[in-house]
């Protein structure tokens, strides 16, 4: 494997560095505090190309391919995981109607996405009484003369209130997944209705609430990919978010361990700064090998899917262990911490709870486990 980066990706990573350092970074935690959706920063982030970073720039995007997005990602969790999960969730749905769509249908909402004309976009899977048994969902879309009625409830969508349009998987079949299909749902949508925010652990500066569906009507071409093709489309769009919610992880857990070494070298106990005892040394060691590891699989994933090779196994091994990995570190670095960790003068309480969702979103671990198992031993 190349473990160079090309001039492009330098460049990408730089100007999410840069942006996130300078924009991001120092009001994050007023953000998070206060439940401030960052609507002008993440106009700010489709101007720098940061919305479509896999996308073609025909499309709007910068076409710098999979490998850029990952560190882009990377940076902006670093400074502020919140404004992380809306940058990926964007992405993710540029790139699905990308691949799937007509070309009226990219023509229509993509540039929209990745010029930040729409703030945001969603991804609408998830029901109140199915996560991880995805084929289980009960919104259904009845076809009409001329469209389709959706009713029903998707839950946890993120960007939800902001999204110009909500990728949204509907039962148009029978049961299982091949009675599945998949639907672009504009965010003014009559007979959609967003449900109340959702009080939520971390990631505080991101949105995240229900939609509701009751009669509510779609055009005829809002179907995306084929009836009841609906199923796959979802999966594949969790193989590339798998690498973002990755790399998202990795993100928090660099920012934990910056933290934790700048507070180590500064705070003195038993006559002597932090770092200058083995307990503390250790622990910086296992979380710098962790998350050297961590963005080895990860990259590895994004080159893959950016090769346009199979890669469904390695972004689930990425996610796996990138996930628990940033959560053991964020655990370490706020413990290094001491008793400051446990207030809000420090920013390491917001990262214990901003990363703690990253092993349950876009599959739990133990849905990787599942899909990487299915790899050795089969279904
Ligand atoms: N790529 C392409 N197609 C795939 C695929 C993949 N990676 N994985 C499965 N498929 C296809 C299969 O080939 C099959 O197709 P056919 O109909 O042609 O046979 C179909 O999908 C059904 O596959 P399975 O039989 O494997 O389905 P399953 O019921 O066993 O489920 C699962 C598989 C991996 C458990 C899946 O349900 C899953 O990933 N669940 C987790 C869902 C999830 O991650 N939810 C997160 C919500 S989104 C979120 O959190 C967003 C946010 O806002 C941050």
């Amino acid at each position: 494997m190349d473990f160079d980066l090309s001039e492009e990706q330098k460049l990408i990573r730089q100007t999410a560095r840069d942006f996130a350092t300078r924009e991001l970074e120092p009001d994050a935690g007023k953000r998070e505090r206060e439940h401030i959706f960052p609507k002008d920063l993440l106009k700010k982030m489709a101007d720098l190309g940061l919305m479509g970073v896999n996308v073609e720039e025909k499309w709007g995007g910068v076409g710098a391919g999979v490998v850029a997005y990952s560190l882009a990602m990377m940076e902006i969790s670093r400074a502020c995981a919140s404004t992380a999960v809306t940058m990926a969730v964007t992405n993710m749905v540029a790139e699905i109607i990308c691949k799937f769509g007509t070309p009226e249908q990219i023509q229509e909402h993509v540039p929209k996405l990745t010029s930040g004309e729409y703030i945001a976009g969603a991804f609408a899977l998830t029901e109140p009484s199915c996560g991880s048994d995805a084929t289980a969902l009960k919104t259904t879309a009845k076809k009409t003369a001329d469209g389709w009625i959706l009713n029903g409830t998707k839950q946890f969508i993120t960007s939800g209130s902001y999204s110009g349009v909500n990728i949204t998987w509907a039962r148009t079949g029978g049961p299982g997944s091949k009675g599945i299909s998949a639907f672009l749902v504009p965010g003014d949508t009559p007979g959609m209705t967003i449900g109340p925010e959702e009080h939520k652990m971390g990631l505080m500066g991101s949105n995240t609430v229900s939609l509701i569906f009751e009669d509510a009507r779609l055009a005829a071409d809002t179907l995306l990919g084929e009836e009841g093709r609906g199923f796959p489309i979802a999966m594949v769009a969790l193989d590339g978010g798998r690498i973002g919610v990755s790399s998202q992880a990795i993100g928090i857990a660099q920012a934990a361990l910056d933290a934790a070494v700048e507070y180590a070298r500064e705070r003195q106990t038993f006559g002597k700064p932090l770092a200058e005892h083995q307990a503390i040394q250790w622990m910086i060691a296992d979380c710098a090998t962790e998350l050297d590891a961590s963005k080895l699989l990860t990259l590895r994933a994004a080159r893959l899917k950016e090769q346009g090779r199979p890669f469904t196994r390695e972004a689930s091994m990425a996610k796996l262990y990138s996930t628990e990995a940033a959560n053991r570190i964020c655990a370490h670095a706020f413990q290094i911490h001491g008793g400051y960790g446990y207030t809000k003068d420090y920013p390491i309480e917001r990262l214990v709870r901003d990363c703690r969702v990253t092993t349950i979103y876009e599959g739990t671990s133990e849905i990787q486990r599942m899909v990487i198992a299915r790899f050795l031993l089969g279904d």
